[in-house]
C-alpha cells in the first residue's frame, strides 16, 4: 500500500504563491510509494487545479458543508467540489472542532456525504493535552471514532488522521510509543468496524512532522502516512519528507 503525504495548508498561500510552490515542487520526482494529498483554502482550488491536472497529485478541501445546495450563506459544496475536479476533503481537523465548533454529529453528517458522493475522505481525531493528562486519551479517540463512523457506509477511499491535538504546531512531536499505541486501538476500532474493508484504511500521524523525525516515525507499527501543517508549505522540506519515507 502507498505511503500517504498529505499536506494541509491551513488558512496560508494565495493563488500567486500556490501557483509558485507547485512550480518548484512538480520538478521533484515522487518515489513510487508515496501517493500524494494536498489540503488547500478553497479559494485556491481552481489556481492548484491548473497546476497539477495531468500529475499524480491529489487535491482536497479543509471542509465542506453537510447539504449539497441551499440557503446556507458561506458554505462550500461538496457537489461543486466534486464538479470541479477535486479529488478529496478533510473533515474533522481539530482547528474546526476548536473554532467552528463541529461536534460529533456534524462531522457524521460530512462524512456520510463526502462518501456519498465518492469524496476521497481523511478524518481526523485526536486528544488535548488536558485530555491526555487526565488519561482519557483511548476513551476520546473511541468516541470520535463511534460517533463520527456511526452508519457510515464507505464508498470511496478513506482514512484516519491521528492528530493529538498538543502536538500541532507546537514542535513538540508525540513519541513513538504514543503514537504506536494511539494507531493500535484505531487499527482494532476500524478491524471491527469495517471488517475486510478495514485493510483499505491508513492511519496517518500528524502534529508537527518535519524532515529530521519523519523517517523514524514512518517506521512505527500501523503507521501509513502523514499529514503534514506547518513543514508543507515550503517545497523544501515538504520533499526532503517524501524523499526520507520513498522507497
Ligand atoms: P503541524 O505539522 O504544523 O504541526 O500541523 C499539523 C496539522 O495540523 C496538520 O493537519
Amino acid at each position: 500500500m502507498s505511503f500517504i503525504i498529505a499536506s494541509n495548508w491551513k488558512m496560508n498561500k494565495g493563488p500567486k504563491e500556490t501557483e509558485l510552490f507547485f512550480k518548484t515542487f512538480l520538478s521533484f520526482v515522487i518515489p513510487e510509494n508515496i501517493k500524494t494529498f494536498f489540503f488547500i483554502p478553497s479559494v485556491n482550488l481552481t489556481t492548484a487545479l491548473n497546476s497539477v491536472t495531468g500529475t499524480s497529485h491529489l487535491l482536497g478541501a479543509q471542509n465542506i458543508f453537510h447539504e449539497v445546495s441551499g440557503a446556507f450563506t458561506g458554505e462550500t459544496s461538496p457537489q461543486v467540489l466534486k464538479e470541479m475536479g477535486v479529488d478529496a476533503v478533510l473533515i474533522g481537523h481539530s482547528e474546526r472542532r476548536q473554532f467552528f465548533l463541529e461536534n460529533d454529529h456534524v462531522l457524521n453528517l460530512k462524512l456520510k456525504l463526502a462518501q456519498k458522493l465518492s469524496l476521497k475522505t481523511i478524518f481526523c481525531i485526536g486528544e488535548t493535552l488536558e485530555e491526555r493528562k487526565g488519561q482519557k486519551t483511548s476513551q476520546v479517540l473511541l468516541s470520535q471514532l463511534e460517533k463520527g463512523l456511526k452508519d457510515l457506509e464507505l464508498s470511496s477511499e478513506f482514512h484516519i488522521a491521528y492528530e493529538p491535538v498538543w502536538a500541532i504546531g507546537t514542535g513538540e512531536v508525540a513519541t513513538e510509543k504514543q503514537v504506536e499505541e494511539a494507531h493500535a486501538l484505531i487499527r482494532d476500532f476500524l478491524k471491527k468496524r469495517f471488517a475486510h474493508k478495514s485493510e483499505m484504511i491508513s492511519i496517518l500521524y500528524g502534529g508537527s512532522v518535519k524532515p529530521d523525525n519523519a523517517k523514524s516515525l514512518s517506521h512505527v507499527k500501523n503507521v501509513g502516512g502523514f499529514l503534514i501543517g506547518g513543514a508543507s508549505l515550503v517545497p523544501d522540506s515538504l520533499n526532503q519528507i517524501i524523499q526520507a519515507v520513498g522507497e
